[in-house]
């Protein structure tokens, strides 16, 4: 499992061997999805498939498992706030439970869980490569009497070390499309990120004066 970091311990007296042997499998598999959304993404950027991955944007993969208890007054909270992601792409699986919603024409819309299914999230330091071409998703997570909910985000991005220099792609920029951030290192990002609360976007400290 190369780049992953795996905080939970695979114990097979607590956890099953199934539970083990299906999260290797989700853990191998993702990445690939990973690959070939890259594929996808470049050739719509008009850019030859492989570009986004020769950048290395999915090298980096960080799996976090998120438990949300159930609320009792829900009304009053919320399970996560609203934020973009701190990544290139970000692959999440939620359970059935719900309570994820996206930013759509100012409003927040339920993404619906879909047996099978999972969400895919640009994020924000792909919004910069592509020069604003896509847009981070806004998202937030409500908080819900049923539960707990379980969700598992992959967060793939590029080599934090040594630390590589991204910014928005060459052949996207002309004299008509000006770049409209400055370079950045990964760690740099996620520090800025980190360091500012959730709901601010941490693409205001990268952005050039128009
Ligand atoms: C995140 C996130 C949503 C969820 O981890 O960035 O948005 O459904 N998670 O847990
Ligand atoms: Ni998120």
């Amino acid at each position: 499992m190369k780049n992953v970091s795996l905080a939970m311990k695979l114990d097979s007296q607590t956890l099953g061997q199934g539970v083990i042997d299906s999260t290797i499998e989700y853990l191998n598999q993702v990445p690939k999805l990973a690959e070939t959304l890259y594929e996808l993404l470049s050739e719509a950027l008009g850019l030859k498939p492989d570009h986004l991955g020769a950048m290395e944007c999915g090298r980096s993969r960080t799996f976090i498992g998120q438990y949300y208890p159930p609320c009792p007054e829900p009304e009053l909270t919320l399970g996560t706030s609203k934020h973009t992601d701190p990544s290139f792409l970000t692959i999440l699986l939620q359970d059935q439970i719900g309570g994820l919603q996206v930013l759509h024409e100012n409003q927040y819309t339920n993404v619906a869980p879909l047996p099978g299914s999972l969400v895919v999230n640009i994020g924000d330091m792909l919004q910069i490569i592509s020069n604003d071409e896509f847009i981070s998703a806004d998202h937030r997570v409500l908080a819900n009497r049923a539960g707990p909910r379980i969700s598992v985000a992959g967060f793939f991005s590029g080599p934090a070390l040594p630390g590589k220099v991204y910014g928005p792609i060459k052949e996207l920029i002309s004299e008509k499309h000006p770049p409209r951030y400055k370079e950045f290192t990964v760690g740099e990002y996620i520090s800025k990120f980190f360091s500012r609360p959730i709901d601010k976007s941490g693409l205001d400290e990268f952005r050039l004066q128009e």
